[in-house]
């Protein structure tokens, strides 16, 4: 089948060369991989507290000791040279940093991340840094954790700490990874961690992340950081029509529900970083929502520094329609009056997340269009499935057929003008996959939990030849 992109571009089968210099990779995030939670000084997150509280993950899975990756990662950096990237997107675990939240810097937990960096660039990876992926010093939490204005100033001093250290080997720089889930899911609907169920705690976290965004974007440039990003969950709203008809129109009051859902889960974010304001209508839903105390002047200057690329973190659509009469979801709050709804009509892996590769297409085009001075790059993308082990071998052909289908998307953005950098798989491992555990697998490289055995999955070797061409 051929699928048409935004702009008449094709996602043909068949060859698909991606431009010289493009960056291919895989990402993994501190807590998910680490383990180790007790050495070298790391102090608790709140990732630990939840984990550790019963009924918040499944199978009452912790990250206690995860892919045991403190210990392994000279292991896990052979693998990535085995698979060729070029790339490899780590996260930084702020409690092995500072482990009181502020206060002094533990030396100990830097000495992991420097032999990890110098381990990557000996085996010729390039390291992408991420400095927050949702790890928070349970310090912090305990004195009122993202919701307190204070803690943006205390993650830009992390943050210059963590540059002090590795910013004369590391160039690439990420401050968060999706605001929005750390502040909605840790805050709305309290499916992640610290699990409260407050939309004015919501709000005043996003607005918390994205000033200690600009807090540590500022501070990362004026100690001469290469590369600044930021990382988003983005996904294309749609209607349901829209998932197998992308043009199919939309009534008035579906055009209103995509774009109020697009405003909470998009440009709330995207327009402070790159446009230094918050889009039409957002201030009024975050005012009926616990009110604008927690804004203060200034703030959207700060938080709009200028970055040199936009992470996206891509899985599949968000699809909604107008639902009068409905209570806004907990994860959404100002989503009065609009359904959340399936994608009917197409596959889903094992979280129950609808594959549709045609939304990144469009996804990307519509970025680039929108920010255009600003570089694009998918930081996350990949799939869960129930993988099995037979002889040795994981046949994961669904999970290959995804990352296949979203490379095609990526390429025919490229081809419609998309300015799109790299792709980082997500994930290399298997790991602890937040409320649900490990029982979501979504690495190329398969974990035996039990022996901690590393096996490429097939979707592995397929991405190594992949990266061996620079293209499909
Ligand atoms: C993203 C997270 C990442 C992983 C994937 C599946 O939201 O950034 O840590 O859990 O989803």
């Amino acid at each position: 089948m051929t699928v048409v992109g935004t702009r008449g571009a094709t996602l043909t089968e068949g060859g698909a060369d991606f431009p010289t210099g493009f960056v291919w990779g895989a990402a993994t995030a501190s807590y998910q991989i680490e383990g180790a939670v007790h050495e070298d000084g790391r102090g608790p997150s709140i990732w630990d507290t939840f984990s550790h509280a019963p009924g918040r993950v499944a199978g009452g899975d912790t990250g206690d000791v995860a892919c045991d990756h403190y210990a392994r990662h000279a292991g896990d950096i052979a693998l990535m040279g085995e698979l060729g990237l070029a790339a490899y997107r780590f996260s930084v675990a702020w409690p092995r940093v500072r482990p009181a939240g502020g206060g002094p810097v533990n030396a100990r937990g830097l000495d992991f991340y420097d032999r990890l960096v110098d381990g990557l660039l000996r085996a010729g990876i390039t390291p992408y840094a991420t400095l927050y992926h949702w790890d928070l010093p349970q310090a912090l939490e305990d004195a009122g954790g993202w919701p307190e204005r204070d803690t943006a100033y205390r993650f830009a001093e992390y943050a210059a700490a963590v540059h002090e250290r590795l910013g004369d080997r590391v160039g690439h720089w990420t401050t968060l990874n999706e605001p929005w889930v750390a502040a909605f899911l840790g805050h709305g609907n309290g499916v992640h961690a610290p699990g409260r169920t407050d939309a004015a705690a919501a709000f005043r976290a996003a607005h918390h992340l994205m000033l200690g965004h600009g807090l540590a974007a500022r501070a990362l440039r004026e100690a001469g950081a290469r590369e600044i990003s930021l990382v988003l969950n983005l996904s294309p709203v749609i209607t349901p029509a829209q998932v197998s008809d992308p043009g199919a129109g939309l009534s008035e009051a579906d055009a209103e529900a995509v774009g109020r859902i697009d405003t909470l889960l998009v440009r709330q974010f995207t327009e402070p970083a790159l446009r230094g304001e918050y889009p039409a209508g957002f201030l009024g839903i975050v005012d009926r929502n616990g009110g604008l105390g927690h804004v203060r002047d200034g703030d959207l200057g700060i938080v709009h520094q200028p970055i040199d690329v936009l992470g996206v973190n891509y899985y599949n659509p968000c699809v909604v329609e107008a639902g009068p009469g409905l209570a806004a979801d907990a994860a959404w709050p100002g989503s009065e009056d609009v359904r959340f709804c399936p994608a009917d009509g197409v596959p889903a892996t094992a979280m129950g997340w609808p594959i549709v590769p045609s939304g990144l297409s469009r996804l990307l085009v519509r970025l680039s269009d929108d920010y255009p001075e600003v570089g694009l790059m998918i930081t996350e993308n990949g799939a869960a499935f129930d993988d099995v082990v037979e002889d040795g071998r994981v046949h994961d052909t669904r999970r290959t057929a995804y990352l296949e289908g979203h490379l095609r998307a990526v390429h025919a953005a490229i081809a419609d003008g998309a300015d799109v950098r790299g792709y980082l798989v997500w994930s290399l491992l298997d790991n602890f996959e937040w409320a649900e555990g490990y029982r979501r697998r979504f690495g190329i490289v398969h974990v035996d939990f039990a022996t901690q055995r590393r096996l490429l999955k097939d979707s592995a070797l397929w991405y190594r030849e992949v990266i061996a061409r620079n293209g499909l």
